[in-house]
């Protein structure tokens, strides 16, 4: 009688596991799975080849999701991210974000001028490092040092307009700066490979 009542709990169960795996396999994609869709544009494991497409490697993971549920949003403006991050709920996006934010960032390989780099270390020590610490490593506010240069003269311009909102401090150091000191910035980013 004991072995039956075991036989009937093992075979209820085997058939209730058995009844779950498609649901399973449809519904709980792994982040890697996710990220494929990433791919395409922002490299693999998230170190974009360029030009506008930003690598997106080691960024801080609450920076990642506030930039998709803003994409999502409308709030951050984007040519493409704004569609595509209305297809995930917030455990995908945040699935995601850790998922990148483990992947080791790779400067990219593009060219500089060595001189305009001299020029925006100046600036940067003087006018952003307060916030985007280790020449603009740091993840948590967006990468900038080895980030794509194409990429960072778009974002610069969304928060010039005033169409990505920034901090208020950052702002007001942007607009302070001419043309060819954000040329310089941006060559000081590229220059650390
Ligand atoms: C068709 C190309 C394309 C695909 C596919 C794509 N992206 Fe993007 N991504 C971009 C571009 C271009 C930007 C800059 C914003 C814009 O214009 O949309 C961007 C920006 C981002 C940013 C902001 C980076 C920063 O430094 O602030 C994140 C985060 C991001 N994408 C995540 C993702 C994730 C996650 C996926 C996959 C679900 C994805 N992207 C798929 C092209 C793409
Ligand atoms: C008061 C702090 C602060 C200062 C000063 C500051 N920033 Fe920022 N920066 C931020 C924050 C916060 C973000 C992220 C905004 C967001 O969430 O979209 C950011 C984002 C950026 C981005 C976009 C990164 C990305 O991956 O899309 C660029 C480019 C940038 N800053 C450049 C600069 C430059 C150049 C300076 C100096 C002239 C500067 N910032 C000064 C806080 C600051």
């Amino acid at each position: 009688m004991k072995e039956k009542i075991w036989f009937y709990a093992l075979f209820a169960g085997g058939v209730a596991l058995a009844s779950s795996l498609p649901v399973l396999a449809t519904t709980a994609a792994t982040p890697a799975m996710l990220s494929n869709t990433c791919n395409g544009c922002h490299g693999t494991d998230g170190n974009s080849a360029g030009l506008s497409n930003p690598t997106i490697a080691g960024l801080d993971s609450n920076y990642f999701d506030t930039a998709m549920k803003q994409f999502k949003s409308g709030e951050r403006p984007s040519s493409i991210m704004g569609r595509l991050a209305k297809g995930y709920n917030d455990g995908e996006l945040k699935a995601m974000a850790d998922f990148f934010a483990a992947r080791k960032f790779a400067a990219a390989r593009q060219p500089f001028d060595a001189g305009k780099a001299g020029q925006g270390k100046v600036l940067h020590d003087k006018n952003c490092r307060m916030c985007h610490a280790d020449g603009g490593k740091s993840g948590a506010n967006g990468a900038l040092a080895g980030q794509w240069k194409d990429y960072l003269h778009v974002a610069i311009a969304e928060f010039l307009s005033g169409n990505r909102k920034g901090p208020e401090m950052m702002t007001k150091a942007l607009t302070k700066m001419t043309e060819a000191d954000i040329e310089a910035l941006i060559n000081y980013y590229a220059s650390q490979q």
